[in-house]
């Protein structure tokens, strides 16, 4: 039987989505990894879950060698369409459950972006992280983006009108989150 995620993510997904997630913010979020993660022509990237290639893309026209992973063959197909001309040598995306080794290794960086995890068990994130962190090269980063309690009492804080919190990072491209990326390091 399937599970919820593994037919939720579909047409009707990229439809609803993208219109909350403007192409400005995406590329905020594209421009901020190359930033913190310090990217170059050539960095190899494993984006996973790519869902449509949101950031795949942007970071392949930008010269990183990304492979971007997915379950939903809906979201696959959505992003082999809006890949254009990138080549092969620096876009590949491929469908694959994560919670299975992926048999790449050697990544520069393995991005799991915009709240990828929590959709199954505890154990099935377990599996998720290993197979991130097994692909990544010594020395190499495992970056996650994703919802936490935290933010969500920051937004209420703010809510309610507690200022102090007004001043915490809320984007990718905000340079203070590199402060976090040293205990990121695998
Ligand atoms: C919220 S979307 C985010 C996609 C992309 N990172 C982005 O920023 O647009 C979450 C994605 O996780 C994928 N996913 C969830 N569990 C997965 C698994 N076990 N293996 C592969 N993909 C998975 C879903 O298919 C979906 O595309």
């Amino acid at each position: 039987m399937n599970e919820w995620w593994q037919t939720f993510f579909d047409a009707d997904y990229t439809r609803l989505w993208e219109a909350w997630i403007d192409s400005a913010r995406t590329e905020q979020e594209i421009a901020g990894l190359w930033k913190l993660l310090d990217l170059r022509d050539g960095t190899r990237v494993l984006d996973a879950p790519c869902g449509y290639g949101r950031i795949s893309l942007g970071l392949a026209r930008r010269g990183a060698a990304v492979l971007g992973v997915d379950f939903s063959e809906s979201l696959l197909n959505e992003a082999q369409r809006r890949r254009g001309e990138a080549p092969v040598e620096r876009l590949v995306y491929r469908r694959h459950d994560l919670r299975e080794p992926l048999p790449e290794s050697g990544f520069d960086v393995a991005l799991n972006i915009f709240s990828s995890l929590g959709y199954a068990s505890e154990a099935d994130d377990v599996a998720i992280l290993s197979t991130l962190r097994n692909a990544v090269r010594p020395g190499g980063r495992v970056f996650i983006e994703t919802n936490h309690r935290a933010q969500w009492l920051h937004t209420g804080a703010l809510r309610i009108g507690r200022a102090e919190h007004e001043h915490a990072p809320r984007s990718l491209s905000d340079p203070r989150l590199s402060v976090g990326l040293s205990a990121a390091q695998a």
